[in-house]
């Protein structure tokens, strides 16, 4: 085995010894059941991970990442993920995390050819040109990203909201927040973008499938 595979095994020994000296109990309640309040859908980006920047434990934060934080109501990975989590998990809050300096954000803002890549960050592109007015009255390009990077958090929050998934469990009468937050890679800190949605009411007509 590699050396720089070889760490990861070294590494992991020593993270299972610490968290059992924390608690000698930790793994074995974990193994028993997972009862997370959290999905968080965030960025494949390395420097995003879900757990670190909240605080939180193995256990308590259902993930799914992919590449600039997308949800597409064809992608069936995410809706799986996301269905779980709602309907047999029960979290209680489903929050979207963008980042600011997101190289998927960037390519698609560039219109430079990058592959098949290019047809998930389409996804951008519609936001991109949705909010075409307001992203081209900033002045200042590295602004103009950073508030796609908000737009786009903002766009994919409406689109859990418009899931089967959460209108159901809204429908049930279950509680479920959806929130929209970036993060910087400056400073370490996430920010509410305040579109969180808690209910059908809020959801526009046309979107909404009552069953
Ligand atoms: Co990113």
């Amino acid at each position: 085995m590699s050396d720089d595979v070889k760490i990861l095994f070294d590494n992991n020994r020593a993270w299972a010894e610490s968290v059992k000296t924390d608690d000698p109990a930790f793994f074995e309640k974990l193994a028993a059941q997972q009862t997370p309040e959290y999905l968080w859908i965030g960025c494949s980006d390395s420097r995003v991970p879900a757990n670190q920047i909240v605080g939180l434990l193995p256990g308590e934060v259902f993930v799914h990442r992919n590449v600039a934080n997308i949800v597409v109501h064809t992608d069936f990975n995410c809706l799986t993920v996301l269905q779980y989590a709602v309907e047999v998990l029960k979290v209680k809050h489903v929050i979207v995390v963008g980042h600011y300096g997101c190289g998927g954000i960037r390519a698609a803002y560039e219109s430079r050819y990058t592959g098949l890549a290019d047809n998930w960050l389409r996804n951008i592109r519609d936001v991109h040109f949705r909010y075409r007015e307001e992203l081209d009255a900033i002045a200042d390009k590295e602004e103009r990203l950073a508030r796609l990077c908000e737009l786009n958090v903002i766009t994919q929050v409406s689109h859990v909201c418009h899931t089967t998934i959460a209108q159901q469990a809204w429908s049930r009468g279950q509680k479920l927040a959806v929130h929209g937050w970036v993060y910087s890679l400056r400073d370490g800190l996430v920010k509410d973008l305040d579109c969180s949605v808690d209910g059908l009411e809020l959801i526009p007509e046309a979107y909404r499938i009552v069953g």
